[in-house]
């Protein structure tokens, strides 16, 4: 069974609830922009571009339930306005991942032409933006396909040293859970794996919240993906073992935002991830669909890093055993650090471009140029 994060069909939106996983799967219902926000603000979804599209069908399915009460308002401008006020609304529930403010723009445009166009009404400004939205949700998924085979392209053509398997090391979530379908750097090791040519998948825990131990192991185990589990902090030791399966081709990961000059904002973590690449000589990949691409941010340094509140790191949340079995109806939260101390939490870090060896994305992969640099015109300027 395909795991799906969001499910929906027209005037029905179900999340897949991330925050109960990986112990139970439960889907709450998203029935407007407000459930959105919250679902997003809360993390019960994550990854950039399942936010951007939780949040853009949420505001879809609202629409609908207006006009289904015959509701929405007859005037195109009023309809414009109001979809306007709600993306704007969406876009402040997290500020890192670019996918939902790239996302608004290009759903606020479209609502504008609508509005514009002649014997344009309520109903076909709502209906426009219904189906930008729903387009969104199909385009992730076949956009997802096209990084994963790109990606086992580069990987197997460029890190594999001739060896028919390969063994890659993730970090954070960037599968079936943080997209409409298939993943991004996750969507490159189902592909490797789908030809025959993955050893092992090795995924970090990524603290402070488990992204990776509580997501991506529940998906790897899920697809029956060869994979093992390690802690953050032991990817150096990782990276060093030369075994027939420990034997680190590449690590690929997600983006939630990379700027102009290919600075990557992604999971605290990454950061430390591409410094231990390059040491070790093993090749560091960013997959991510262009919408993550953000020209107009030109380097890290410009992009706004969310913190999130201490207890992320000091406690921690699951189900409690029940003689030899997990008693899923008793949940408990215990505190795993000492009383009153200060803590930082960032939630993302900002992996330098000179660290980073290719952007795999649906249009293929982009390396730095002779200049050392990422140009990423090339990419946005093929059609589709
Ligand atoms: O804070 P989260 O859980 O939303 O962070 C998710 C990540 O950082 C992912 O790695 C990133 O969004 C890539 S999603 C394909």
């Amino acid at each position: 069974m395909v795991l799906e994060a969001i499910k929906y069909s027209r005037g029905k939106l179900d999340i897949l609830d991330q925050l109960q996983l990986p112990h139970t799967e439960v889907y709450n219902e998203v029935k407007s922009a407000q459930d959105a926000w919250h679902a997003i603000k809360e993390m019960r979804t994550r990854g950039a571009p399942a936010i951007a599209i939780v949040a853009a069908l949420g505001l879809a399915v609202e629409l609908e339930l207006i006009a289904g009460k015959n509701e929405l308002s007859s005037f195109a401008e009023e309809v414009e306005v109001f979809t306007k006020e709600k993306l704007e609304y969406l876009v402040t529930s997290r500020p890192t991942a670019v996918n939902l403010a790239d996302a608004a723009r290009k759903l606020q445009k479209i609502v504008q032409n609508a509005a514009k166009a002649e014997h344009a009404s309520g109903t076909s400004v709502k209906n426009a933006y219904v189906e930008a939205a729903e387009q969104m949700l199909v385009d992730d998924v076949s956009d997802n396909k096209a990084i994963g085979e790109n990606g086992a392209d580069w990987i197997l053509k460029n890190a594999a040293g001739g060896k028919d398997q390969v063994s890659i090391l993730t970090h954070c979530n960037t599968g079936s859970l943080a997209t409409a379908g298939y993943g991004t750097a996750l969507g490159v090791i189902r592909s490797v794996h789908a030809r025959g040519s993955l050893k092992r998948a090795f995924c970090s825990e990524t603290r402070p919240y488990n992204q990776g131990s509580r997501l991506t192991a529940f998906e790897l185990v899920h697809d029956k993906i060869p994979a093992t589990l390690v802690t953050d902090s032991m990817a150096a030791a990782l990276l060093r073992l030369k075994g027939p399966t420990e034997n680190i081709a590449a690590i690929v990961v997600g983006a939630d935002r990379v700027a102009a000059n290919g600075d990557t904002a992604n999971k605290i973590g990454t950061y430390s991830l591409a410094i231990l690449a390059k040491h070790h000589g093993v090749k560091f990949l960013v997959a991510a669909p262009r919408t993550t691409i953000d020209l107009e941010t030109k380097s890290g340094a410009d992009i706004v890093i969310e913190e999130r509140a201490g207890k992320e790191m000091t406690m921690i949340k699951g189900p409690v055993f029940k003689g030899a079995s997990l008693d899923l109806q008793q949940i408990e939260t215990v505190s795993i650090a000492a009383n009153g101390i200060d803590v930082w939490n960032p939630a993302f870090d900002v992996t330098p471009a000179e660290l980073i060896d290719g952007v795999v994305t649906e249009k293929g992969v982009v390396e730095k140029g002779s200049d050392g640099v990422f140009h990423f015109e090339d990419i946005f300027a093929a059609s589709g």
